[in-house]
């Protein structure tokens, strides 16, 4: 298996913030792919769904997987949330490198994202009901592609990206 990490999860599951975190710790280089979609497109993702709709921007996620394999190796991935769920996508990210799904409770995911107006698949009236149907429909598909998966509701980011360091490094030695 190549040298990366990989997480998965829902919004508000802490990628971002455990993969920075995380990459810290390893000595290892942090991206996030709605931020290289962002860059690459040169607007929001909710400028490129208002303008293209949800599968303009899973396009440019295909495409963006595409590349992740060829990439040199030490890096901690920060996935967007949906980017596991189309069909092969898992299998490609397992590729990539040890994948880890950080479990979070929808309770969790909306007080954490209560405020939030970057997330357009969470926007309007009724976030809680659109946080449990997402979530709902996407949970067997996150276990599936991971190789592990960590609780992430009641602990801290350097406990996180503790964990996850050691059992990535237990996995490592292991093969
Ligand atoms: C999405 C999650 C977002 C972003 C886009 C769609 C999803 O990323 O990719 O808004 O489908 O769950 P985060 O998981 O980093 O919020």
């Amino acid at each position: 298996m190549k040298k990366n990490v990989v997480l998965i999860g829902f919004m508000g599951s802490g990628k971002s913030s455990v993969g920075r975190q995380l990459a810290h710790r390893l000595a290892y280089r942090f991206v996030d792919t709605d931020q290289m979609i962002e860059q690459k497109a040169g607007k929001s993702i909710s400028m490129i769904m208002e303008e293209g709709g949800e599968k303009a921007f899973r396009r440019m996620e295909q495409e963006l997987l595409e590349t992740l394999k060829d990439m040199p190796e030490k890096n901690v991935i920060s996935t967007g949330g949906g980017l596991p769920i189309a069909e092969g996508n898992a299998d490609i990210l397992k590729q990539a490198g040890f994948v880890i799904y950080l479990r979070t409770r929808p309770e969790t995911v909306l007080e954490r994202l209560s405020g939030d107006t970057q997330r357009p698949l969470l926007a309007g009236p009724d976030k809680e009901k659109k946080i449990r149907g997402l979530l709902e429909y996407r949970e067997p598909i996150y276990e599936y592609a991971c190789h592990m998966a960590v609780d992430t509701d009641k602990k801290g980011l350097l406990e996180l990206s503790e964990e996850i360091a050691r059992n990535y490094s237990y996995f490592q030695r292991k093969k």
